[in-house]
């Protein structure tokens, strides 16, 4: 009945339209939707940031090597670069490649060699960016190496990895290197400040130093933190981080050891398993932020210097324990008692 009267089909295809925007907007990952289209909007990175607007006002780039920790801005740059540098027909000319593709790097070469093969469209060159360039083997490695000689003349290279040191140097020596860093916590506030305010959300100080505290430098972990904060309530506030996160409150971390230092055993114990039980913080997690927590006390001098070098032997010692598969109570316990004979520092 619809097929034959073209108004009302009209209709029904504008309907189908209208909520799947709705839909995105509302349920697509917010990392996603604010991934910076530009350079400038980038934060942090500000020496990387000038060297690649160098490029842009050359309209040339030799082939790049991004290198730092997750979510900190290298797959957004590469982005950023390739939209502004190739202009119109960027996406005629970009090529995304996962380099650790679980189909091994024939696939990985085969798009590289199809997508060479012609000439550039509207633009003096073509760019192919590399994710997880450390995951790849030498092998394969060397045979990335061969392709990207083989195309100086037609393609550019943008090679992004977490650990420079695990690519082999004739490949370094071909790339001009970007180390990306961990963003500053005045960083991660002025992109959570943005979004929040796109999103019309209202964060309270509290909410946005926690956020800072969980993300750890992690501008993507940043933004996600603070989207399943935002599915609860509109007015965030620390508690509804804790909520989502599953980690310990720092001020209970601080208290459990103060109690351990003061020689109650038993007390820190307790705190101890409430924590693990009320927040369902894993193993790994408790000692990270134990780890966190002496040394900012370390930093603070609430702690003495030789105490604070001992505690993180052992602390090393357990976290080794518990990734290699130790029962994580047990062994946080058992680090907890080495806190018993360490004094406060006056
Ligand atoms: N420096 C930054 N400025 C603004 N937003 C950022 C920045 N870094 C990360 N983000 C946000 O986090 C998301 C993920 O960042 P991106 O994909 O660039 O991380 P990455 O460094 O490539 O990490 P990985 O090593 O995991 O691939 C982006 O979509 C963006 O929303
Ligand atoms: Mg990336």
């Amino acid at each position: 009945m619809y097929l034959n009267n073209p108004i009302a089909l009209t209709q029904i295809l504008i309907i189908i339209r209208t909520n799947k925007n709705n839909g995105d907007q509302m349920n697509g990952p917010w990392v996603e939707k604010y991934r910076p289209r530009s350079l400038d909007e980038i934060v942090g990175q500000d020496h990387i940031v000038k060297r690649l607007k160098r490029y842009v006002k050359e309209g040339s780039m030799p082939n790049l090597m991004f290198s730092g920790p997750a979510g900190v801005g290298k797959t957004t740059a590469a982005l950023a670069l390739a939209k502004t540098i190739l202009g119109e027909y960027w996406r005629q000319n970009f090529l995304e490649l996962n380099a650790s593709d679980a189909r091994g790097i024939d696939t990985v070469r085969t798009n590289i060699k199809n997508f060479c093969r012609l000439k550039p469209v509207g633009a003096p060159f073509r760019i192919i960016f590399l994710d997880e360039v450390d995951n790849m083997t030498k092998d394969a490695q060397h045979a990335l190496r061969r392709e990207m000689e083989m195309y100086t003349k037609t393609a550019s290279f943008i090679l992004s990895c977490n650990y420079s040191s695990k690519i082999i140097d004739p490949i370094q020596s071909r790339c001009a290197i970007f180390r990306f860093t961990s963003i500053k916590g005045e960083g991660i506030i002025k992109r959570l400040e943005t979004v929040a305010e796109a999103e019309k959300i209202d964060l309270d100080k509290n909410a946005i130093e926690s956020i800072v505290y969980f993300a750890e430098g992690d501008l993507r972990k940043a933004i996600n933190i603070l989207q399943s904060s935002a599915s609860t309530s509109a007015q965030i506030t620390e508690e509804n981080v804790y909520e989502v996160v599953s980690k310990a409150r720092p001020k209970d971390v601080r208290i459990m050891i103060n109690k351990a230092l003061d020689g109650d055993f038993l007390g820190a114990r307790d705190l101890l398993r409430e924590i693990m039980v009320t927040q369902g913080t894993s193993g790994e997690d408790m000692i990270t932020q134990i780890y966190q927590e002496v040394s900012r006390m370390a930093f603070e001098e609430s702690i003495q210097k030789n105490d604070y070098i001992k505690l993180i032997e052992s602390i090393g010692e357990y976290d080794y324990r518990i990734r290699e598969g130790a029962n994580p109570r047990i062994q946080l316990e058992a680090l907890l008692t080495k806190f018993l004979s360490k004094a406060k520092a006056e």
